[in-house]
């Protein structure tokens, strides 16, 4: 079979950094059976061969109109698919779809008729949001990191920014490398408009948003940015626990230090 990905280097490497990525989560332990989902924004690899390409599905309801979607296409990860199943065979684990002009459905264009994941309403929802405010983020990436997702059942750490400046607070890097923190919002039904809305407020402030008691959801330029914020936050709590079953309470870098930080890398928060 034919895959739309021969002879078009660019959407190719898209593809290939989005089942580079899958393989991580699944390593990671991030994606139990079909756990997390990721979309990547391909308008700008899409030529006009393949706008010219029939639909290989029917229009599907987004569930909402996302103006700011007009002539958009996206790489999704197939619901019920496995992370590790998209890291081997993207195109059979996943698709290429388009927003219908309405902007309110979209259609299967490539490979093959894989529905996307069941989390569209959010990733669609916030990819509207990023074109809207003029952002030049393309990938949104949902996953379940065990330590992040284990540390929101302790109410404490729901309160705004706690959990930011713990993580911060662990080692540099995550300071430096997630500076706008970790935004959380409370449990909503997964799939749902309410946890796609509630996730587009939380952007406004955060790159990465916790969704209590279930995943996290990271935006970025590319996949590959995307995953690094998450894998920085697991790096900090992985810290946390691991200073916590040695028997002590970690000392962390001081609020002075984080500062220094601050200014020496001119981070923006
Ligand atoms: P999908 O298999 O539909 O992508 O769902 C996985 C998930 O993590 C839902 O929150
Ligand atoms: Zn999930």
């Amino acid at each position: 079979m034919n895959s739309i990905l021969e002879n078009r280097p660019l959407l190719a490497e898209q593809i290939t950094d989005v089942a580079e990525v899958a393989g991580y989560l699944w390593q990671k332990g991030w994606a139990e059976r079909n756990g997390g989902n990721i979309t990547v924004n391909i308008t700008a690899c899409v030529d006009d061969e393949i706008k010219s390409l029939k639909a290989i599905s029917e229009a599907i309801p987004v569930g909402r109109t996302l103006p700011f979607l007009k002539g958009c296409w996206f790489f999704c990860k197939g619901t019920n698919k496995r992370m590790r199943d998209l890291a081997r065979r993207p195109m059979e684990n996943g698709a290429i779809v388009r927003i219908t002009e309405d902007c309110s459905h979209y259609e299967i264009v490539a490979d093959r008729p894989v529905k996307p994941t069941s989390e569209i309403i959010s990733h669609l929802s916030i990819h509207n949001y990023l074109i809207g405010k003029g952002s030049s983020y393309k990938a949104v990436l949902h996953t379940h990191p065990t330590d992040l997702v284990a540390m929101t059942h302790n109410p404490a750490f729901l309160q705004k920014d706690v959990l930011s400046y713990l993580l911060w607070s662990m080692i540099p890097e995550t300071r430096a490398f997630c500076p706008r923190g970790l935004g959380i919002i409370p449990y909503s039904l997964p799939g749902s408009g309410e946890l796609a809305d509630a996730t587009i407020r939380e952007l406004d402030e955060y790159d990465v948003v916790m969704w209590e008691k279930h995943g996290v959801v990271s935006v970025s330029d590319n996949i590959m940015e995307a995953f690094d914020m998450v894998d920085t936050l697991s790096k900090s709590a992985q810290i946390y626990f691991t200073a916590k079953s040695m028997g002590f309470e970690p000392e962390r870098i001081s609020r002075e230090q984080m500062n220094e930080l601050k200014t020496a890398f001119h981070l923006p928060k």
